[in-house]
């Protein structure tokens, strides 16, 4: 969601602006925007662009403006539909100040008022314009400083924002601020960044520093000045960023996507690597987990499935009661929470509002919290007590895959951590889950090698208009994990269900031909027997049946074959098809594969 890139150095500002704006679109946007400073006193270079970056690139042509420092970004409409005008950078009256925000400027209604009874004229819909125009006027009261403004702005606006700012006086400074919304500075050589995050500049240079809350980063080539509201300067806290540039490169691959699939098995070994016997103090030092009596998942999308595959490993390996919530539902109930409950945000970006606030409920009643994440320095591991990173790389693909394995991974980690500290878990078992947990890169690259049937299977139902998931016991969340990944991707009616319900209502919707993606539980699992059972019901009434299964199967009309493993682990390897399958329907209906219509990668809004 919205991507936002400042660029000030010894280069032509508007190409590592331009490559970092591309290096950001995985998060999803509808319009873009660059403004330059050019020399002191002369009016700031602008142009912005409704669609894709491809149509601002249209009109820049083969010109680059002499200007070694600039803005640029590209949004993800809130305020205001996704038009030339609504665009950002937006500008102050003047045209020599301009702003780029990610977020959202809860009293902008009240501002906006306020601004034009004060004369100012606005020419968009957004909440942003007027954090350029209070800007204007909070400088000339500063004497023209932009960082003094900044803290002043900031101090008076409600919400969560990423805010950068230039102004045509002061060429070659950027002026940065953040609150409940990602913001990094890249620490290069002769040469700084400010960006939503560290792919922006990765080509450029591994330096990054963090940036707390409601703190202001004011930079040049040569220098970096972080503050607080108050202006109080704030010691750097720089870390290396391990990825490396290809890491975020297609790779030859025809999508992201693609390429992410493919990349599960050293994400799920790289997230198990020295960990499968046992997490060690430097993952659990922060969080004591004596005397806990629940733990509560929050998480949205396909972490929140994560967090329900969570569930049926963490009670049953720590005998202890597990919630999965939703975490835009959370905290509007008041639930109930205290400092016995372990709260697991699972978030693969760290930054998921939703997440973040639901987090901060609970940490605010006194839960302890163990977060799951894959971005070191984000918003939501800087808050908790400890954290237990996943480390699938930076997932470019809007479309969640090598993230939510990993998630995975951490859910049984934790689940057995839990099992040990509580002693819950029989040794024996133990022992084989890990022995089991060390060989799903191999078995999951198993099904990656044998994916060409089902994808040429998958577009044999190019044109159906509605597939379902079945699964039961951690195959449920798996179906619901598969419906999401098609509804994603095909744009196309897919739900999951639990097996058992199917005849309480749902199964109303089969007619002769319905797809439904059957996840069969574990061969002679207690609930193999069942299922066969579940899916008997929906061939009787016409359905048309995918198994996933790990042994032969009579009753399915087409059957894909996954490795066994132990029952609670299905979903790693059950998932993977999943996920052939709705990648190769959006690419057979031409869909946007990487970046879905209308969805944002990280969603740092309510
Ligand atoms: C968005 C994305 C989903 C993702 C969810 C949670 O909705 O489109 O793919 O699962 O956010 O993201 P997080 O970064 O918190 O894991």
């Amino acid at each position: 969601m919205c991507g936002i890139v400042g660029y000030t150095g010894k280069a032509l500002a508007l190409t590592p602006v331009l490559e970092g704006l591309h290096r950001l679109e995985y998060r999803g946007y509808d319009s873009a925007g660059i403004a330059l400073t050019l020399g002191a006193g002369e009016k700031l270079w602008i142009e912005k662009r409704a669609g894709k970056l491809g149509n601002l690139e249209e009109i820049l042509g083969n010109s680059i403006p002499q200007s070694h420092s600039g803005i640029g970004h590209t949004r993800w409409a809130t305020h205001g539909g996704p038009t030339d005008s609504n665009a950002h950078p937006h500008l102050d009256n003047e045209g020599k100040l301009a702003v780029i925000h990610n977020g959202i400027i809860e009293n902008y209604v009240e501002l906006r008022a306020d601004l034009e009874k004060r004369g100012h004229t606005f020419k968009s819909e957004t909440d942003t314009e007027s954090v350029a125009h209070l800007l204007s006027d909070a400088r000339k009261a500063h004497n023209g400083d932009l960082a003094a403004a900044m803290r002043e702005v900031c101090a008076e606006l409600r919400g969560s924002f990423t805010l950068l700012a230039i102004h045509s006086d002061e060429p070659g400074r950027i002026v940065g601020a953040r609150r409940n919304s990602p913001l990094v500075v890249g620490v290069g050589d002769g040469e700084n960044f400010l960006a939503s995050d560290v792919s922006a500049f990765i080509s450029h240079t591994k330096r990054a520093l963090e940036l707390g809350q409601d703190e202001i980063a004011d930079i040049t080539a040569s220098n970096i000045i972080i503050t607080d509201l108050a202006g109080k300067v704030l010691p750097h806290n720089e870390y290396e960023i391990s990825w490396d540039a290809s890491a975020a490169e297609r790779g030859g691959f025809e999508h992201f996507m693609l390429k992410e699939i493919f990349e599960q098995p050293k994400a799920i070994s790289d997230t198990l690597l020295g960990r499968v016997s046992g997490l060690d103090e430097s993952v659990t030092k922060g969080i004591n987990l004596e005397g806990i009596d629940k733990v509560v998942i929050i998480a949205c999308g396909t972490a929140f499935h994560a967090g329900l595959v969570g569930k049926y490993a963490i009670e049953k390996w720590a005998n202890i009661s597990v919630d999965v919530e939703m975490a835009s539902e959370y905290r509007y109930r008041e639930p109930s929470v205290d400092n016995k409950t372990l709260l697991i945000p699972i978030s693969q970006s760290g930054e998921t509002m939703d997440t973040l606030m639901a987090m901060r409920y609970a940490k605010e009643r006194g839960a302890r919290v163990f977060a799951v994440c894959n971005t070191n320095g984000s918003t939501i591991p800087r808050e908790s007590d400890a954290v237990l990173y996943t480390h699938a790389g930076p997932e470019i693909a809007v479309a969640s895959t090598k993230a939510f394995e990993t998630q995975l991974i951490a859910m049984y980690l934790i689940g057995l951590h839990l099992g040990r500290v509580r002693g819950t878990i029989d040794a024996k078992l133990a022992k084989e889950i890990e022995a089991e947990l060390a060989e799903l890169p191999a078995k999951v690259e198993q099904i990656l090698e044998t994916v060409e049937p089902l994808r040429a299977l998958t577009r044999e139902f190019k044109d159906a208009t509605s597939m379902l998931f079945l699964g039961r016991h951690v195959g449920f969340p798996t179906a619901l994990e598969g419906a999401l990944k098609l509804k994603e991707l095909a744009y196309m009616h897919a739900e999951g269900f639990a097996g058992g319900e199917l005849k309480h209502g749902p199964i109303a919707l089969i007619e002769k031909g319905t797809p439904v993606v059957a996840i069969l539980p574990a061969e002679n699992s207690l609930l193999a027997e069942k299922m066969a059972s579940n899916i008997q019901e929906v061939k009787a009434r016409g359905a048309v049946v995918i198994a996933i299964a790990d042994s032969p199967f009579a009753a399915a009309d087409h059957l894909i074959r996954i490795p066994k493993t132990h029952e609670f682990l299905q979903p790693v390897l059950a998932v993977v098809p999943l996920q052939v399958i709705s990648y190769e329907m959006a690419v057979a209906r031409g869909n946007d594969v990487d970046q879905p219509r209308n969805l944002a990668k990280s969603v740092t809004v309510e």
